[in-house]
């Protein structure tokens, strides 16, 4: 099995944490009851929807098979979901594989010759696709064809075979890792942002009604208030939460048991847990509010670089905690107030205030 670098990324504390995307053991039993199975059913992602919607519909109408489509975005996110989904609405059939199970490129050829017309071939984790079975890709993505050598030597005779004319829709956390003939191959790319909040409580809700557990709607807020903009850690949440209501003996979950509850499991009101909240204060006490690398912040942090980036770093940029700048990585006001430190004054003010101080000599630091 061909492993790269990225390996780290699965087996790193980022999974352990409940308010992590990534998928565990106990998300499996609810996710296959929750999973949207059409596109009305699938909240939020409507820039997405909208292209897709175009896209299936026209290819439906000329009877051919819809383009390669790669979704990319943060886990737990709704990729996998919507693979279905689209398959779903094009009427296919759906195969589903990984970058990591595929090992030699004869496993991916056998798969290959036995797609029929308009076929979906799901390949999640596909930027961990071994260079070998990846060469098999590119002429069967492009021309539906596979190019493959048989015997050795000069006996060595390179056979074409035609194949029918699929749809590969590849997923990924990490576009940046994909190379670029492979990517170039696509000509559909979706990526999947983090929910607003509105879409999220609506997610809830709808998992509440499946779950068949009755829930306020304050509660469904602020469950969605504190699940990252990810699905898959809001339906985690109300689970746990299911639990506590249970416990308290509520025959609805009430918004008082939601929050007590979110804090005893050390989520805060926005959903930051003590990892992203390491984060923050390393930039602001160690590094003086960044710019910060982000290998050395991983390093000062014990985690991984592409963790980093990956799992928490999207949801703190999307708070307007931090920024990325060509220097690394900064720490903004919102992330000082949140935590309770005193945002440090901006260039124009600093300058501003020098200005002020007419007799610098008698300042307490010159004493
Ligand atoms: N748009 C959505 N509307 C409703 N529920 C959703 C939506 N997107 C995702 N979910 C829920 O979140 C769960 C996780 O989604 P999914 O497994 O598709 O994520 P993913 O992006 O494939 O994650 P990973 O990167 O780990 O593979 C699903 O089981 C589903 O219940
Ligand atoms: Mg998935």
């Amino acid at each position: 099995m061909m492993f790269d670098e990225d390996d780290s990324f699965i087996t790193s504390a980022a999974g352990d944490r409940l308010i992590s995307g990534i998928r565990d053991e106990d998300d499996e039993e609810i996710e296959n009851t929750l999973r949207p199975k059409t596109m009305n059913e699938y909240v939020g992602q409507e820039k997405v929807k909208s292209n897709l919607a175009v896209f299936i519909h026209s290819a439906k109408k000329r009877g051919e098979a819809l383009d390669h489509v790669l979704l990319y975005g943060p886990p737990g996110l709704g990729k996998t979901t919507l693979a279905h989904i689209i398959a779903n609405e094009m009427n296919s059939q759906i195969k589903v594989t990984s970058g990591p199970a595929i090992e030699k490129a004869a496993d991916l050829a056998a798969m290959l010759t036995n797609l029929y017309d308009g076929d979906v071939l799901f390949i999640d984790e596909i930027h961990r696709l071994s260079h070998a079975v990846e060469e098999i890709l590119y002429p069967a993505m492009e021309d539906f064809v596979l190019d493959f050598v048989v015997g050795k030597g000069p006996s060595a005779k390179s056979i074409r075979l035609p194949l029918k004319r699929f749809t590969l829709i590849g997923a990924t956390t990490r576009a940046g890792m994909l190379t670029a003939p492979l990517r170039d191959r696509f000509g559909v790319m979706c990526r999947l942002e983090l929910y607003k909040p509105e879409d999220l409580a609506k997610i809830v809700t709808r998992s509440a009604k499946l779950l068949e557990i009755g829930i306020e709607k304050e509660a469904a807020v602020e469950i969605s208030r504190r699940s990252r903009g990810t699905p898959r850690i809001a339906n985690r949440l109300l689970k746990r939460v299911r639990d506590f209501s249970e416990y308290a003996n509520e025959s609805v979950i009430t918004a008082k048991t939601a929050k007590k509850s979110l804090d005893l499991l050390e989520i805060d009101a926005l959903g930051l847990d003590n990892v992203d909240r390491e984060i923050l204060l390393t930039i602001i006490k160690k590094h003086n509010g960044g710019p910060v690398g982000l290998e050395t912040l991983a390093a000062t942090i014990g985690e991984d670089a592409s963790t980093i980036e990956d799992v928490y770093e999207p949801y703190l940029i999307q708070l307007g905690f931090i920024a990325r700048t060509p220097r690394g990585r900064v720490c903004l006001s919102g992330a000082y107030k949140h935590l309770g430190y005193k945002v440090p004054p901006s260039k124009e003010q600093f300058l501003e205030q020098i200005e002020q101080t007419t007799d610098i000599e008698s300042t307490d630091e010159n004493k």
